[in-house]
């Protein structure tokens, strides 16, 4: 390795990728080698992306697999345009991507205070960090029930989640811990499908409320909230609305956001 390409790399780790999978022409997935030594706490996220002209060129993504997971999963938008994932989305099996290895993140438990029932909304990609907040057993023992929702215009952008589920469902130790704790809400907004339109109006026109059993209540309720930033100011209107206030890692409290990863 030349010299300018080593030091670009410095505090940085090349893991291997496997495991790609390209659900639609707008979305694909992927596993990398994960570091020994290598801690997150699920929900979190690190900087990873390519060697570029011998720099690194990184991205916030969130780490889609849970923290007990021997890889790290990342799911990511394709953006024809965009420089990482215009590359990114080529990649193939055996080549390397590189990672910062210092993940942080506030869509964690430690920012959230305890409650009997957890909702994590999601648009399109956002639903990574939940993918490994649903396969952490620790989320099972915190709440008692967990309600993982997720929209996107068309139903092929939820064949994702619905793996994911299933996965969940036939994994043989999660499956026990998991038992019937854990639902998906999974709507389209622009192709038909059995259950549509945006969580945001689902919540101010009392569907919401009506799949789950009762609105949003800062008493019983905690929130996870990941998508486009219109999506986390509409739904972060909602929960303040509900009268929940935001936490942090430093100071726990009622709902947390965080922006899904973009370009
Ligand atoms: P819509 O089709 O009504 O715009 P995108 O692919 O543009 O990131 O959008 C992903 C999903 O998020 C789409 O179903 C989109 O619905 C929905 N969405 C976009 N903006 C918001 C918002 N402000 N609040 C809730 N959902 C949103």
């Amino acid at each position: 390795m030349n010299e300018v390409v080593e030091k670009a790399l410095r505090g940085m780790a090349l893991l291997p990728v496997s495991n790609i999978r390209h659900w639609t022409d707008r979305t694909f997935s992927f596993s990398a080698e994960r570091p020994a030594g290598f801690r997150f706490r699920s929900g979190e996220f690190a900087m990873i992306g390519l060697m570029v002209e011998g720099k690194p060129l990184l991205r916030a993504y969130s780490i889609a697999s849970p923290s007990w997971a021997e890889h790290l999963e990342f799911y990511s938008i394709k953006v024809d345009d965009g420089p990482l994932t215009s590359r990114l989305q080529s990649i193939q099996e055996g080549d390397q991507i590189v990672m910062r290895p210092k993940p942080v993140g506030t869509l964690v438990h430690d920012a959230l205070l305890p409650a009997k029932r957890l909702f994590l909304f999601s648009t399109g990609t956002g639903i990574a960090p939940f993918a490994s907040v649903i396969r952490d057993p620790d989320t099972y023992e915190r709440f008692e029930e967990v309600v993982l929702t997720q929209t996107c215009r068309d139903v092929g952008e939820l064949d994702y989640g619905h793996a994911l589920m299933k996965e969940v469902r036939e994994d043989e130790l999660l499956r026990e811990v998991v038992g019937d704790k854990l639902r998906f809400l999974a709507t389209t907004t622009r192709q038909p499908s059995e259950l549509m339109g945006r969580m945001t109006d689902w919540i101010r026109d009392g569907r919401f409320a009506e799949a789950t059993g009762a609105p949003l209540n800062p008493e019983t309720d905690r929130v996870m909230i990941c998508g486009s930033m219109a999506m986390l100011q509409d739904h972060k209107a909602l929960c303040e609305a509900a009268g929940m206030l935001e936490g942090s890692n430093s100071e726990p409290g009622h709902f947390v956001i965080e922006k899904a990863f973009v370009d």
